[in-house]
């Protein structure tokens, strides 16, 4: 140690991104692939280092006590059951349920423990696919990103579809053409992903069947619904 080395952010590159192994070939540092992770995050507004924490949510009841429980009980046994076929996290229903709080803390904890997740906030995701579908490479790279992540943090799927809980629109094309390819190419690989969304299962399923089907398959036992009013944490101080 030459004394500097507290100075660096990255202590096994020096802040070079780039590692020498012995046969004098160079590979990608950690901390690369690491910093280009939350780079990602931070261009959809949300810093991993800075979102609330699984302990900031307070359980008031038997089914925000069982969520809190088992997003616990997922991260710590992520390296178990990331290669099950119900290697997944869902959570549906109510707004302002805390049912992004919640998974994406999973997911800020995974990335804490060297797993690298990817959040996808879906409409802001699903916009910029759109845009980009002419420049076939670029979409290949962007949509490839979401299809491949070792976890994929979906927040709130299928959310322009739903108002006060209810159903306002049908899935077009345009819609399916996007985010079919990302969620089936999860499915058939094992690819564990965090969801959540103001549609329950069973407007998943009006939705569209085979995708819902998917999705309630690949989380298992862990899909939590928040099923009435009462659920929004956002409007509590005013009961
Ligand atoms: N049980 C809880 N304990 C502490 N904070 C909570 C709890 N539930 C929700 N919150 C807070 O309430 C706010 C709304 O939660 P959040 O945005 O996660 O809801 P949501 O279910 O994702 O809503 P939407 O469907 O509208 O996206 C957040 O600031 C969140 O931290
Ligand atoms: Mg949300
Ligand atoms: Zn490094």
């Amino acid at each position: 140690m030459d004394g500097r080395e507290t100075q660096y952010k990255c202590t096994k590159c020096k802040d070079i991104g780039w590692i020498r192994n012995e046969h004098d070939a160079y590979r990608r540092c950690d901390c690369y692939e690491k910093e280009k992770i939350e780079r990602l995050w931070k261009a959809f507004g949300a810093n991993p280092k800075e979102v609330k924490k699984l302990n900031n949510y307070i359980p008031y009841d038997e089914l925000t006590k069982k969520v809190k429980q088992s997003a616990a009980q997922y991260i710590k046994s992520f390296e178990d059951i990331r290669k099950n076929r119900e290697n997944s996290f869902g959570l549906f229903g109510q707004s302002g349920a805390g049912k992004t709080h919640v998974i994406v803390s999973i997911g800020a904890a995974l990335l804490n423990n060297n797993v690298k997740a990817i959040y996808m906030p879906y409409l802001e995701a699903m916009r910029e696919l759109k845009a980009n579908v002419i420049d076939n490479e670029h979409y290949i790279k962007l949509i490839g990103r979401y299809q491949q992540a070792e976890v994929l943090i979906i927040d709130d799927l299928f959310k322009e579809k739903v108002r006060k809980g209810n159903l306002i629109g049908y899935i077009t094309e345009a819609d399916m053409k996007h985010i079919y390819p990302i969620i089936n190419y999860r499915y058939f690989n094992y690819l564990p992903t965090l969801i959540s969304s103001e549609c329950t299962p069973s407007m998943l399923c009006d939705l569209d069947d085979a995708l819902a089907g998917r999705m309630l398959e690949f989380c298992g036992e862990d899909i939590f619904i928040f099923d009435d009013l009462n659920y929004n944490y956002r409007m509590r101080r005013f009961k």
